[in-house]
């Protein structure tokens, strides 16, 4: 590394010493008449007054180009942050490809000296220049001050502050994160004046966001503003004459923002961090990715894992059509049915597909809509069978498109196929539709680029001569600090994009300690580090967690703790944000105004009906971390000092994914080698040296349901044993299940539960509950139900009536 410096200062003194004379040695920000860029003259590039875009010739592929504005900052030397493009769709050659502002006033783009692949069309009598603004707005503007064309009117997929978006005027993706011609998301206002999002494919279009499912009140729009007008503001606020609007998480001035619909189908707003140089998530449209339409085509589902991104999978049965593209979905294996006596019904669960109903079948039974499917012959590809609010609805399927798992739907797929076929898959072809969860493990996050640093250098050491031109000892100095800083930074960081939720923030440490005075008010102690109650600086409450062992990189942390911050589930507490300054690593939580549910245990302010929803939610919150493949987010630590009660005393998991990040070597491979977890609560398989899986998380979960159903804390009110190996837990356990041995049928939930129920319960379901949770803390794991079972078996409780 320092002899490559030493090289590139050397290198330095020699250009700014000579090679800089024979230039014409000035920064452009435009052209006049009669002059005209050149693809071959890298020096061909126009600069705005601050220095912040530029615009030229961009390489998008072999021997191609476009025109296009990019930002300087960070600097530009592999990959550029692009934010508009003359030819998206239309590259020119490599060779006497040219700009030209002619002197008619129009401005063109000729591929290899002949065809005009673009022009602003434009003409004017006056003199006319072409010069990028500070804002990144390129403007041709005639003598009288008149701008003829901005590109600000043309946007391709990215919006800049004060860049308005009009009725006129869309945002399109690229077609992939290297290809950067016209792909298939827009934003766009739709005929009925709102801000739409819209997935418009080969083959089908279907608007995705806001949910397509709301009427616009309903997602908070109006549809009685004609203008059709929306502009994020140099503060980063965002207001949009259908009255969306949104604030960035760093809301302020002097940040450099722009919002871009992405290649993935969502609308970012990214904010860049001056001291990484790094871009960030400051909002974006869309928080659950499967959400997006056109992410894997017909009779696939979408499933998404924070650390790997989206994935789609076939249905069992199905294989991909093309094996290149997910666009194309899945076909199936088996011949398609015919005469009606031959057709079955193949199970899928907890998969949503949204759209192309042939019609809504409320209140129907299975056999009802089974009958349904197959009288309608042809148009019924198979039909959504959906529980809600106590009714069973069916909607049968034409097609089946925009599917992705969902833990939380509370619906299932069956698809129509015959019996023959039916019968040669087996059960566990069903979970080929799960994840690949045996990758396992973690998986870094993609976020460096690849650098060419010495090109890089080079061509920025000639910029940045010419840029100084004479002054060339500050000129070396400020060279070479910048050479420095950047090689350093350029391997762990460097360009790095993390996405993040709305809202999710980086905090300074000085803001934490403000918003909880010096950290004064303590509401609790636990894996890792004091909790303290803050007040945000807008006014939120928040639960701040100070963590004791701070031995892990920035950027690791960074890493994992943007992945905790994606989690997003009703029934898990929601990380609003963290702080990694110097050995600092501080998480914000949303807080809870109950407390938790170890401090409302003792307190009885629990009737039965709380405590079956605090099982139910808690169920609900671990089973979509298990389910959706985030098994490395094994929560380890389930107690109810870690299950948090909202205003409304519904639980939220708190604490999950925390193991990882306090005690990262532990965790490579996802084979635990430390005991984690609360005494009274560790499954067995942490004792016995065993591999631990989530099955761990449904024996203390287990424990915890027993100990809310007997109100027994641990071993409160047993006898003490002297077997050293005997835990509090297993105590309890062994009372339960001794009691419901040797008393008669009726009595013995009677006799475990706790006392201050008095006879406000329903018996069957409490029996029900108690077993479950006695199979849950069996000691062998597989004869433990997964969270997932557990939740299906709760759901059924509480809707028998
Ligand atoms: C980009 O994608 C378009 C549309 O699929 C294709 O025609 C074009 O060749 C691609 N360009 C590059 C450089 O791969
Ligand atoms: C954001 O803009 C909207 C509309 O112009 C305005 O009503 C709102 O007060 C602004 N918010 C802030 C914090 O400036
Ligand atoms: C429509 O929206 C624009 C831009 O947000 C705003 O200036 C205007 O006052 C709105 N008109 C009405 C009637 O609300
Ligand atoms: C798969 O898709 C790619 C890209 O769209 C296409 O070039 C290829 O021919 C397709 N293959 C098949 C077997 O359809
Ligand atoms: C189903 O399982 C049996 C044995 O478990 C196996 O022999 C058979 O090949 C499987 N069938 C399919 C379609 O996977
Ligand atoms: C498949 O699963 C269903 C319930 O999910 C069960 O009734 C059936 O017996 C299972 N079949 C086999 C062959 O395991
Ligand atoms: C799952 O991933 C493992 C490890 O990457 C691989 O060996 C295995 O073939 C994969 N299985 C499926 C069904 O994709």
């Amino acid at each position: 590394m320092n002899s490559h410096l030493a090289f590139d200062f050397l290198l330095l003194l020699l250009l700014t010493s000579t090679l800089s004379l024979p230039f014409s040695c000035s920064v452009y920000d435009g052209i006049s008449e009669g002059s005209s860029l050149s693809v071959e003259n890298p020096d061909d590039i126009l600069t705005s007054p601050n220095g912040i875009f530029s615009a030229g010739f961009y390489p998008v592929g072999d021997n191609a180009y476009s025109f296009a504005i990019w930002f300087n900052k960070p600097s530009c030397a592999a990959y550029c942050t692009l934010v508009w493009m003359a030819n998206r769709d239309q590259p020119v050659n490599g060779k006497q490809s040219k700009l030209s502002l002619l002197k008619t006033g129009n401005l063109v783009l000729k591929d290899a000296g002949r065809f005009t692949v673009w022009s602003t069309n434009t003409d004017s009598i006056s003199l006319v220049q072409l010069k990028l603004h500070d804002t990144g707005n390129l403007v041709l503007r005639n003598e009288q001050g008149v701008n003829l064309w901005e590109s600000f009117d043309f946007p391709t997929d990215t919006l800049l502050p004060l860049q308005p978006i009009t009725r006129n005027v869309q945002l399109i993706s690229s077609r992939s994160q290297t290809n950067h011609s016209s792909g298939f998301y827009r934003v766009f206002f739709d005929d009925d004046n709102l801000v739409r999002l819209l997935y418009d494919g080969p083959e089908v279009s279907s608007v995705y966001w806001f949910d397509p499912w709301l009427i616009s009140w309903e997602a908070g729009r109006s549809t009685y503003n004609n203008s059709r007008t929306a502009v994020l503001d140099a503060l980063g606020n965002f207001s949009s004459s259908d009255d969306l609007t949104f604030m960035a998480a760093d809301y302020g001035a002097r940040i450099q923002r722009r919002l871009k619909v992405d290649v993935d189908g969502n609308f970012r707003l990214y904010s860049l961090e001056e001291v990484t140089g790094t871009w960030i998530v400051s909002w974006q449209a869309i928080s659950a990715p499967c959400t997006v339409h056109g992410v894997c085509g017909p009779n696939s589902v979408c499933g998404y894992d924070p650390s790997i991104g989206r994935k789609c999978s076939c249905f069992p049965g199905f294989k991909m059509k093309n094996q290149t593209d997910w666009l194309y979905g899945c076909e199936p294996e088996f011949s398609v049915p015919n005469a009606d006596d031959e057709i079955g019904f193949l199970h899928v669960t907890n998969v949503e597909f949204y759209g192309y109903d042939y019609g809504f079948f409320p209140d129907y039974t299975l056999e009802m809509c089974e009958k349904l499917c197959i009288s309608i012959s042809n148009y019924c590809k198979g039909f959504q069978y959906r529980n809600l609010n106590g009714h069973w609805n069916c909607y049968p399927k034409t097609l089946f498109l925009n599917g992705r798992r969902s833990p939380d739907f509370g619906g299932d797929i069956y698809l129509k196929l015959s019996k023959a076929s039916l019968l040669s898959f087996n059960n566990s072809s069903n979970r080929e539709l799960g994840f690949n969860c045996s990758q396992g493990g973690y998986i870094q996050l993609d976020r460096t680029y690849p650098r060419n640093e010495e090109n890089g250098s080079v061509k920025f050491m000639l910029w940045f001569a010419c840029a100084l031109g004479g002054v060339e000892i500050i000129g070396i100095f400020l060279v070479w600090c910048f050479l420095f800083r950047n090689s350093k930074d350029s391997g762990a960081i460097a360009r790095a994009y993390l996405p993040a939720p709305s809202g999710f923030k980086r905090f300074t440490y000085a803001a934490l300690k403000k918003a909880t005075r010096n950290f004064s008010e303590e509401i609790g102690r636990g894996a890792g580090g004091i909790v303290y109650k803050g007040i945000l600086l807008d006014g939120r409450v928040a639960a701040i967690k100070r963590l004791d062992e701070a031995n892990q990189g920035e950027a690791e942390f960074l890493a994992e703790v943007s992945i905790i911050g994606k989690v997003n589930h009703m029934n898990l507490i929601e990380l609003w944000g963290y702080c990694a300054e110097r050995r600092h690593r501080i998480l914000v939580y949303e807080y809870m105004d109950h407390g938790s549910l170890a401090q409302n245990l003792l307190s009885s302010s629990l009737d039965w009906t709380k405590r079956f929803e605090i099982a139910l939610g808690t169920a609900k919150g671990l089973a979509y971390l298990h389910e959706e493949c985030l098994e490395w987010v094994l929560h380890c630590d389930v107690k109810p000092q870690n299950i948090l009660l909202d205003y409304s005393f519904q639980p939220k998991v708190s604490d999950f994914g925390l193991s990882k990040i306090l005690n990262r070597s532990d965790l490579k491979n996802t084979s635990f080698s430390r005991i984690r977890g609360t005494r009274g609560y560790m499954a067995p398989e942490w004792v016995f040296n065993q591999p631990v899986t989530s099955k761990v998380d449904v024996y203390s979960y287990g424990v915890v349901v027993l100990e809310m159903l007997t109100g027994k804390k641990s071993a409160i009110g047993i006898e003490a044993m002297d077997d050293e190996t005997e835990t509090d837990h297993t105590r309890l356990v062994t009372w339960v299940r001794e009691k419901k041995k040797e008393a008669t049928k009726e009595k013995w939930v009677d006799e475990i539960i706790d006392s201050s129920f008095g006879n406000e319960y329903d018996l069957g379901k409490m029996e029900n509950l108690v077993e479950l949770a006695l199979q849950c803390v069996e000691t062998n794991q597989d004869a433990r139900p997964s969270m997932k079972q557990v939740v299906e078996r709760l759901l059924r409780l509480e809707t028998d009536r």
